[in-house]
């Protein structure tokens, strides 16, 4: 079986390319460079060139705070990028993986959110994936949808320059007092989590709408307790609700994925554990290589 990744510098782009290992697979990556997705005819070329069985769609603008201020772009790479893509592989004759979030939901329940659930976005990125989710599987119905739910993965995520883990690491380091909503519920999770548990999905053809999602709940703010807790640092660092907060994006209070379909991933803290552990090992393998390591990835 032909995949074709897109979106393969990103976060779980970089963990498909660093976990698969199947004989039965080949994985061919595709970044940016290789096809804006927001350009149709580049799109299809590349799709049409190679000929995949697979096409995986990571790519996202996914930078909340300017997404309500740019919508035209959030829109344009979320919506019509995925839309190119969709019709790009239908015409390939290839099936289509496209990404999608829990912020396709209105944070309104407080138990996990099936595959069954109504969306409801809060904001703009939440209302271009549910027309991403909507405008792919038209396009091309031979589709899986997978949801997924606040990503980390060592490549730190382009578009938001970095995530949360090496944000609160970055902010503790430099000694600044920290603010962290612990009124916003979800279960954060580790890429790696996500590329292992999507091979079996794409490799069995699972159709439809998938959550895969690490297990457990917790706020952001009993997440970055948990960060600083493993990497022994103890930041000033105070819990503050969404309001006090503050900011222009409106954000589900409660975005947990539970499926009807699969098991949950492992334990977000399990997930977290794993992070800082691959974390560490990669800064001792590139000092010993000779490589800089930037402060940010000192390991804490
Ligand atoms: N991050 C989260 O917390 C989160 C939560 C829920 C769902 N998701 C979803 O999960 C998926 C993967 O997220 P991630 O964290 O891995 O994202 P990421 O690290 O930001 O990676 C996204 C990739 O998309 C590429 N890209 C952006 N615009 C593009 C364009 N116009 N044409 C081609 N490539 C483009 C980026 O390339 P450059 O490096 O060149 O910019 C980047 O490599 C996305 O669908 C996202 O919506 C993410």
């Amino acid at each position: 079986m032909k995949v074709l990744l897109l979106g393969a510098n990103g976060q779980l782009g970089s963990d498909i390319r660093r976990l698969w290992h199947d004989d039965g697979i080949e994985l061919v990556s595709a970044t940016r460079a290789d096809a804006d997705v927001t350009d149709g005819a580049v799109v299809a070329a590349l799709v049409g060139r190679l000929q995949p069985d697979v096409v995986i769609n990571t790519t996202a603008f996914h930078n909340l705070p300017i997404a309500e201020s740019d919508p035209e772009t959030c829109l344009r790479v979320n919506v019509v990028g995925g839309w190119n893509v969709a019709r790009a592989a239908a015409a390939a004759g290839a099936a289509m993986v496209q990404i999608s979030t829990d912020y396709v939901f209105d944070g309104e329940r407080r138990e996990p959110y099936s595959e069954e659930c109504a969306r409801r976005a809060l904001n703009v990125y939440g209302a271009a994936k549910i027309a991403t989710e909507d405008v792919v599987r038209q396009m091309n119905p031979d589709c899986l949808v997978v949801r997924v739910s606040g990503l980390y993965g060592l490549a730190g995520s382009a578009g938001k320059g970095g995530n949360f883990v090496e944000t609160m690491l970055r902010l503790a380091a430099g000694g600044q007092p920290l603010r962290v909503v612990a009124d916003q519920v979800t279960a954060p999770t580790n890429t790696a989590a996500i590329a292992e548990g999507l091979l079996p999905l794409v490799r069995d053809g699972m159709r439809g709408v998938v959550h895969l999602a690490a297990d457990g709940e917790c706020s952001w703010h009993e997440f970055a307790a948990a960060i600083f807790e493993i990497s022994r640092l103890s930041p000033e660092f105070q819990a503050v609700t969404t309001e006090e907060f503050g900011g222009p994006v409106r954000r589900p209070l409660y975005s947990v994925l539970g499926s009807e379909r699969v098991a949950r991933l492992g334990h977000w803290r399990d997930g977290l554990e794993r992070y800082m552990a691959e974390r560490t090992t990669r800064w001792h393998r590139r000092r010993s290589a000779g490589t800089r390591v930037t402060k940010r990835e000192t390991p804490g």
